[in-house]
């Protein structure tokens, strides 16, 4: 299992966008994908399930509904949505509005976020809440690449070098092999500063850098609310990139399946050529 946390302390960078591109990205390859919503906002939650309310609803207030939260509750089984208003294909674990009652026990979420590793799942995807919270530190302790969507002016330099020290100070002694991946988002095409802005950060953070930049482009919210990544509904050069930065973030990711299919294969092509030796010896 690989699990992502898309998290910077900045609002509004794209960590929610680009989590749900994620997971239609990792079904694409084949793998077995569940998103999480972290964030008490709910943003990805709307997303799925068309509802804007979704995870402050009556039935979600009384415990009815399965939601983020009971991985916090051990007694509870992880039981995610498994289909989605807007057509999405991956499961996905709803916020629930009571999400921040677990911010004072950064153990207990590092504890809750562990249960997902024994879930049937290739990829599971963390979409964070704007705050260095406990729903932000327990998902950088538990995964295995820490997604930083930054957006390439002064706010978002400072996010990353946030992000950075964060890593430094808070993470790196309880998650020394989290891998750190910085995915430039919402360049403003008409922008030189964004520009200038977007090669220094590649320049000077070199490899942390994915080689992509991701456009600001409305298509990529109109994309999301019909179910769909941009590259599925947008043909310029743009959707290469986006694909592309998927695509390497997913890179050496396999998919359960296609293991067992591979493993399969394996056994048939030993059969065939120890056929073959005994004929010929
Ligand atoms: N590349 C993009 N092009 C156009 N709009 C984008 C792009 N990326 C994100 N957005 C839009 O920007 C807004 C913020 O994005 P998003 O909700 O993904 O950010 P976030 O980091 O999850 O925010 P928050 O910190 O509130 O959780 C949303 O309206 C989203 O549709
Ligand atoms: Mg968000």
């Amino acid at each position: 299992m690989h699990i992502y946390a898309f998290a910077n302390q900045k609002g509004g960078v794209g960590k929610t966008t680009l989590s749900m591109h994620m997971a239609v990205a990792a079904m694409q390859r084949n793998c077995q994908t569940l998103l999480v919503d972290l964030d008490q906002q709910g943003s990805s939650t709307y997303l799925y399930t068309g509802d804007a309310k979704y995870h402050r609803s009556a039935a979600m207030v009384s415990g009815e509904v399965r939601s983020a939260l009971d991985l916090w509750t051990p007694a509870r089984e992880i039981q995610p949505l498994t289909e989605s208003a807007r057509g999405f294909t991956f499961d996905f674990l709803p916020a629930h509005a009571g999400l921040d009652r677990v911010d004072d026990d950064l153990d207990a979420g590092v504890q809750a976020l562990q249960r997902l590793r024994s879930l049937d799942y290739d990829v599971v995807i963390l979409d964070c809440p704007p705050a260095p919270s406990v729903r932000q530190l327990a998902p950088l302790i538990v995964a295995d690449v820490h997604v930083i969507p930054v957006t390439p002016d002064a706010l978002g330099t400072q996010g990353i070098s946030q992000a950075l020290q964060l890593f430094q100070k808070q993470i790196r002694m309880r998650n020394p092999h989290l891998e750190l991946q910085i995915l430039i988002n919402r360049l403003k095409a008409n922008s030189r500063t964004n520009r200038i802005i977007a090669d220094a950060l590649a320049e000077r953070l070199g490899k942390r850098v994915l080689p992509y930049v991701l456009y600001e482009r409305e298509d990529v919210r109109k994309g999301l609310n019909e179910g769909k990544a941009y590259w599925q509904i947008c043909k310029d050069s743009q959707r290469e990139e986006w694909e592309g930065a998927f695509e390497s973030l997913l890179e050496g990711v396999a998919s359960t399946e296609d293991l067992v299919d591979a493993a399969e294969e394996l056994v048939e092509v030993a059969k065939t050529e120890e056929a073959a030796e005994e004929i010929s010896s």
